[in-house]
């Protein structure tokens, strides 16, 4: 994670390569329910920033982060396509739409996240990833003018890097250890 961006744009055919990947991201019986807003114009990321708090990541002593980052995108979720889909006849169980699981709309959304940072850096680029606190969700919504059946899962800021000497000593990752390999990876049986 990048928090603190260079002001330098990103070419439109780079931004294209990267949210186009969303195209290529798993997703549950091909249900295919992430979308993505890609918030670009200054007075927008402005406000965008302003609509998450920003300035309690800089209280914190990080750069302005959201609105300095010269992309952000919003990646989404209608979970309604999960359920569309899978009360077709090839996905019924027992002419019944399945249990779930667990929330799948999710676990794509974060596979389609997955596959925007790693564009990113494909493309040369830093990027980050936030979420939108419960108490700030209403107004990011609105902002966005977002449709009823579709919902934020995350946020990915891209840019050119700038120095972020912050993130190293400030953010969750500086300031705990990383887990041991073997309590995150059991081999056979947990
Ligand atoms: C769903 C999600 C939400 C996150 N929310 C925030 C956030 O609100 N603020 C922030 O600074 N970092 C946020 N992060 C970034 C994590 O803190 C970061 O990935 C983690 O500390 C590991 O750091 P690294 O990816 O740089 O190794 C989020 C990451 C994810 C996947």
């Amino acid at each position: 994670m990048v928090r603190a961006y260079e002001p330098t744009p990103i070419p439109r055919e780079s931004l294209d390569r990267i949210v186009g990947t969303v195209r290529r991201a798993p997703s549950a019986g091909f249900s295919q329910g992430q979308r993505l807003v890609v918030v670009t114009e200054p007075d927008r990321r402005r406000a965008f920033a302003d609509a998450v708090a920003e300035e309690q990541y800089v209280d914190q002593g990080f750069a302005p982060w959201i609105s300095g980052a010269q992309a952000l995108v919003v990646v989404c979720t209608r979970e309604e396509d999960y359920h569309e889909r899978y009360r077709q006849p090839d996905k019924l169980d027992e002419g019944e739409e399945i249990e779930w699981p667990v929330p799948y709309w999710h676990a794509d959304a974060g596979a389609a996240g997955m596959l925007i940072l790693l564009a990113a850096i494909d493309e040369g680029l830093a990027a980050g990833v936030f979420g939108i606190p419960a108490d700030r969700m209403e107004r990011v919504r609105e902002l966005l003018g977002l449709p009823d059946d579709v919902a934020i899962v995350e946020v990915i800021t891209l840019g050119a890097g700038a120095e972020d000497a912050a993130s190293d000593k400030l953010s969750s990752r500086g300031t705990r250890p990383r887990r041991p390999l073997e309590e995150l990876v059991r081999w056979e049986r947990f």
